[in-house]
């Protein structure tokens, strides 16, 4: 059966208080908004439709990558007035339309599947998600009849004493019959506490019309919507709790998962041990048998299998095999670390390429260089990339030793099997296989202080 999903984004959220639409705001690395898409799709459902209103340049810029259509609201007046302006999206269509809330990230792949397919092969018309909560506040009530079938679902600021006391709670989140849900869209009306087209009202004037009407219970976890910066960090870490659990599932090694920040669509191989204060973003993989000793930060990086990194930076970038990194390394964006080197304490790499078996172990800066295999470079060399107009490249052989303090001026190169003193100021090519020593000789002025003082 052909089915589509709407998903209502078109409200301010304006107890955000922020200038980022509410939808836009991330959850585990992810935009609300577009992790609802993503476990949309994941069930097969490609057709999605996104109503918009308040913010809807930047919702629309935010999940461009998404692929989706909307709906436009110019004003909100309600959530069955949402789906009203879905009309020319659902027109035609015959099938089953999901119905989500673009700020309530937490509803999983395995609910949106389970809702559609309970929905389609009990043939109802309508289909709720819904939660039992022990103090469910505002929100709208599920008033079901002396059978035990939902009757009608009554908004909170409408509810009798009597229905304030239901536990059973609406979460927003349907699957209706497309045909179905257009015929009684039009006959929705405002004649309520709010003054809103309510789209819960849609229920009542479908099982008035004989209809069935189904309803899934399901976590209070999963539907919860997100309405404040307090529920966003709630979201986060109910969030992150799944997340640390499916890589502890899938053969990694988490110490302490209420302290491992690992983005969404993070990848981590069996094996790999995390210790807490570790912040995984973006894309990164970490491959097999890696340890990340405690507080780095890795954005959109691919650690190759048993590496070791600690306490250090590593942004948009790779690091190959075996190989060490930190304490107290930056590695900054589009450097490529080869397999078994060293990057060790105080240094930072930036735009470079190190090779294999090459060790840079203490208070180094390498940036926009090409350094070979089996280099050593000794405490403290700078590569003097920039001159105060450009970056300027420096090219270093394989099994090159550079002496402690020393200085490469670029643009330079530094040719295979090359050894350069310590303290050296290098501004011209070495060529293979020599020793160059740029610094002044040394002279010893024999009794040179005990003149000066007149001690003698
Ligand atoms: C709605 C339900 C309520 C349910 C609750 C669950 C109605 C009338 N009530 O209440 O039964 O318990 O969600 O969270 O549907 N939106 C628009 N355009 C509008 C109004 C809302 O796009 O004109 C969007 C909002 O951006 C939001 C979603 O619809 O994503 C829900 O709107 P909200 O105002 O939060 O509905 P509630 O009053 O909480
Ligand atoms: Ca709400």
């Amino acid at each position: 059966m052909y089915k589509c999903a709407i998903i209502l984004a078109a409200g301010e959220g304006k107890r955000m208080n922020s200038d980022t639409p509410k939808v836009l705001h991330k959850v585990c690395g992810k935009e609300m908004i577009n992790h609802v898409i993503d476990n949309i799709r994941s069930c097969n459902i490609e057709d999605v439709n996104v109503v918009i209103g308040k913010g809807a340049e930047k919702v629309r810029k935010g999940t461009k990558s998404r692929n989706i259509s909307y709906s436009v609201q110019e004003d909100q007046l309600g959530t069955g007035h949402a789906v009203m302006c879905a009309e020319e999206f659902l027109k035609g269509k015959s099938g089953s339309v999901a119905i989500f809330v673009g700020d309530g990230p937490l509803i999983t792949e395995s609910t949106v599947g389970n809702l559609v397919n309970f929905h389609e092969e009990g043939e109802y018309s309508a289909t709720i998600l819904t939660s039992i909560m022990e103090e469910p506040a505002k929100y709208g009530r599920i008033i079901r009849n002396a059978n035990g079938e939902v009757e009608k679902i009554v908004e909170f600021k409408d509810c009798t004493p009597a229905e304030v006391k239901v536990q059973e709670i609406n979460s927003g989140m349907y699957c209706f019959d497309i045909q179905n849900l257009l015929n009684t869209l039009s006959k929705l009306n405002n004649n309520n506490n709010q003054g809103e087209y309510y789209l819960t009202d849609v229920i009542e004037i479908l099982k008035k019309e004989g209809k069935k009407v189904g309803a899934i219970d399901v976590p209070v976890e999963e539907i919860t919507a997100v309405n404040s910066k307090v529920e966003l960090a709630t979201a986060e870490i109910i969030m992150r709790e799944r997340i640390n659990k499916k890589h502890m599932e899938n053969g990694a090694i988490i110490i302490d998962p209420k302290s491992t920040y690992i983005d969404w669509n993070v990848k981590i191989g069996r094996d790999t041990v995390i210790y807490p204060g570790n912040v995984l973003q973006g894309d990164t993989v970490i491959k097999d048998g890696c340890t990340l000793y405690p507080n780095n930060r890795i954005d959109n990086s691919v650690i190759e299998s048993n590496v070791t990194v600690q306490n250090s930076v590593v942004l948009d970038s790779n690091i190959g095999e075996n190989t060490t990194v930190g304490p107290f390394a930056y590695i900054r964006p589009d450097s490529n670390i080869g397999k078994n080197a060293r990057i060790g304490d105080f240094v930072e790499i930036k735009k470079s390429t190190i090779g294999d078996g090459t060790k840079v172990s203490h208070l180094t800066y390498i940036g926009d260089a090409e350094v070979g295999t089996d280099c050593n470079f000794g405490c403290g060399t700078v590569i003097v990339n920039y001159d105060g107009k450009h970056k300027n490249k420096t090219v270093i052989g394989n099994k090159v030793f550079i002496g402690c303090n020393s200085n490469l001026v670029s643009p330079v190169v530094l040719e295979d099997d090359t050894y350069i003193g310590a303290g050296s100021t290098i501004t011209h090519k070495v060529p293979k296989g020599s020793l160059a020593i740029a610094r002044a000789k040394q002279v010893n002025k024999e009794n040179w202080v005990y003149d000066k003082y007149n001690k003698r």
